[in-house]
Order: C-alpha cells, then structure tokens, then sequence
C-alpha cells in the first residue's frame, strides 16, 4: 500500500499534458502547445559557454550541499542589489530548482496538521507539496474583478490557531497578478502579528509588464525578513528548465534546516549548472531584457486574439507569461468543465491549454504565451474554430 500522503497527490497535470503532446507530435500530428510553463528560448551563450568550460575544468564532483561559495555570494549580492533584500553567505542554499527550493521550506517549517495558506488560482505543486510536508492546504479566493489581487480580507478570514505559513507567488502563476507594495506591507503586517511564516515564490520576478514594480517581501522590513523564505531561480528567468538551479534565502537557522533537509535528499544541486550560473549574472543581462520584451509583445498579440473569440473573458496580467481565460460562458452539454473543454480542443482540435481546475480556477484555461507569434495565432484561431464547432 501507498502512503496516504502519495495517495493524495496527483500526477502533474502539465508534465501529463507534455507527454501526450509530444507523443502526439511524434506520430506527426501538428499541435500548437499553450501548455508548457517555460521560456522557448535557447539558455543565453555565454551560460552555455560557462557550463561547457566547467565540464572541461572537471568541475564534475559534489559540492558543498548548499552550493558553491562564490555562487551563493553572487545570490547573495543580487538579493541586495535587485530586491533590498539583506543576504549573506550562510543564508543562501542552492536547489535543485526554484521547486525543490519551496519545497526544502515547507519540510523546514510545516508540522503535521499545519495549515498553509494558498491564494486561489496557484500553482498545483505548492497544494501537493504541501500534503507531502504533512500540512493541510488552505485555499484563499482571489478576485478576478480585483486581477486576482487578493484582499487582507479574505486572507485574514481563513486564519485559524493551526495557520503557520502563507505562500505569495507574484507574479503569479497562472493569473499573471503581481502584487502591489501596499498589500505586500499588509500581508506581512499580518504575518507578524499571527507568527506566521511568509514563502515568497519570486521565480517570475523579471516578467512585470507595463510598469509593475516586483517587490519581495523579505524588504520590507527586517522583522518580516526574519520571517520569509525567499525563493527564486534561474529557470524562467534564464531560460535554464533543464539545469535544474534554484535557491532560497532565509534566516540562518531556517537556512541550515534547510541545507540538511536537502542533503539527504540530492545533496548539492548540479556543479555545472552551479558554474554555469555565475555567468547568469555576470554577462546575460542584456539576453534577459530581450526575452522579457518578446514576452510583452506576445502578451499584447495574445490578448489581441483572445479578445476576437466570442464568449471568452480575459484580464490583462501584469507578469509572468500567462493568460488565464475564463470560458465559463462557453461551457455546455458536450463540454460541460474547463477539463472536458481541454481534452476536446486538443483532441478534435489540435491545441494544447491546461485547465484552471489544476490551479483551484475551475471555469478558465491557463495558456502560456511561451511561443512564436505565429504558434499564438494560429493556436487562437483553432481555439476559436473549437468553440464555433460547440454551438
Ligand atoms: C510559480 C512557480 N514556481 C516555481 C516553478 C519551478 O521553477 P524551477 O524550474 O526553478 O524548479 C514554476 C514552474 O513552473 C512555477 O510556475
């Protein structure tokens, strides 16, 4: 028998959803993917480079669990820089992935029957790592009308004496909301008052659009700082899905629990991918901005299609590189939730979307618009044919 922890989790929904796309492609059907939540864009050179010249160092040993000093100090001298966040040494630990970084804090902090407070449409892993940390998931409604900015109202309404940890994830997938300052400084307000922990899932930090400013929690304050575990990585940002780098700040206590948590799971997190990242931030800054401007322009072309198909709503998102679209109205018999929905457009229809329901957002599709400009028309246009085919 299974533990009850695995049986409660699912499998993932976007890694299934890849799987079938590309056994779809491998027997030559044409399918445009909004699915994959990752950049389509080649790692920048000169990461490429440093990896291949750590190879050929031999830098192909174990490192230090927590990862190599001179990275976790440039980790450490990019959270001051770019967030104000105050960092030394002894409280970066490098993960295998912004992922396991989050989930290293929740084994950290979360006792049995702990409840963790999740701001409604997230991401499907904070729910099932939760449930593995022995915790209870607790979700908190977002507002649509408000940009699924949520209210301290309704976070302060599903409070209890077993509350012990808040995740914030701005920008935020799958809704695109980045959260202002203000609410910032409310939630961790509240989260001093109530002993609560913040993690703060800032792995989207340099997809803001239209002059939304990315704040991190750990900023505001040294109190709050104390209390958060800021998480962050290279995949979104870099383009480095596959190298598998991360990391998390924290107060060295904190940060210890997790530095031994993580020993025994995977130990260090890939040297190369380790050297490969100093030259994230030393020479790649210039790739990023191009990336993050392709991503706007798609954002705009995106809502643009989106906004010709009868039936469908969409906020417009200030970050990540998401839209999350409400297709409510176009539910009926044949498609009667966003899952049926999905599993009609990509079999009859040849489009890839995830549904909401994966988010806690039942009634919308998340599509990604991590693809070429053409992919986003002519995928809008057979979601479009789809839904004319349902009336
Ligand atoms: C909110 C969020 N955090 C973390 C991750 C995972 O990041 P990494 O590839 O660094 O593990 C994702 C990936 O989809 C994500 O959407």
């Amino acid at each position: 028998m299974l533990s009850d922890r695995v049986s409660e989790i699912k499998p993932s929904p976007t890694v299934g959803l890849a799987s079938i796309v590309r056994e779809l492609r491998s027997k030559g059907e044409d399918v445009v993917s909004f699915g994959a939540g990752e950049p389509d864009f080649d790692t920048p050179g000169p990461i490429r480079a440093a990896g291949e010249k750590a190879i050929r160092d031999g830098r192909t040993h174990y490192t230090p669990g927590p990862g190599i000093p001179e990275l976790r100090e440039a980790i450490a001298k990019k959270l001051l820089r770019e967030n104000q966040v105050h960092a030394d040494v002894p409280n970066i630990v490098v993960s295998c992935g912004a992922k396991q970084a989050v989930f290293n804090a929740l084994m950290a902090l979360c006792n049995p029957g702990d409840e963790v407070l999740l701001l409604a449409p997230y991401w499907m892993t904070y729910r099932d790592q939760v449930v593995l940390a022995g915790g209870t998931p607790v979700p908190v409604p977002c507002n649509p009308d408000e940009g699924y900015v949520p209210s301290i109202e309704a976070i302060r309404e599903r409070l209890s004496p077993k509350t012990r940890i808040l995740i914030v994830n701005s920008p935020t997938n799958p809704t695109g909301a980045v959260y202002p300052r203000s609410l910032l400084k409310e939630i961790a307000a509240l989260a001093l008052r109530h002993d609560l922990y913040v993690i703060s899932d800032e792995i989207y930090e340099k997809h803001v659009y239209d002059g939304a400013e990315h704040v991190s929690i750990a900023s505001l304050g040294k109190e709050i700082a104390e209390r958060t575990v800021t998480v962050n990585g290279f995949s979104k940002s870099h383009a480095m899905t596959g190298w598998r780098l991360g990391y998390s700040a924290s107060n060295p206590q904190i940060a210890a629990a997790i530095s031994k948590i993580q020993d025994q799971v995977t130990s260090n997190a890939c040297s190369i991918s380790q050297y490969a990242a100093l030259a994230a931030f030393e020479q790649s800054d210039g790739e990023v901005r191009k990336m993050v401007e392709a991503f706007s322009r798609r954002r705009e072309i995106l809502m643009g299609e989106i906004a010709q198909v009868p039936g469908v709503t969409c906020q417009k998102p200030k970050g990540a590189f998401y839209l999350f679209v409400n297709v409510s109205a176009v539910l009926c018999g044949k498609v009667e939730t966003d899952v049926a929905l999905t599993e009609y457009l990509l079999r009859e229809h040849k489009v890839a979307c995830v549904p909401g329901s994966v988010f806690e957002g039942p009634g919308h599709i998340r599509l990604t618009y991590a693809l070429s400009e053409d992919d986003l028309r002519e995928g809008v246009q057979r979601i479009r044919q789809g839904l004319e085919a349902l009336r």
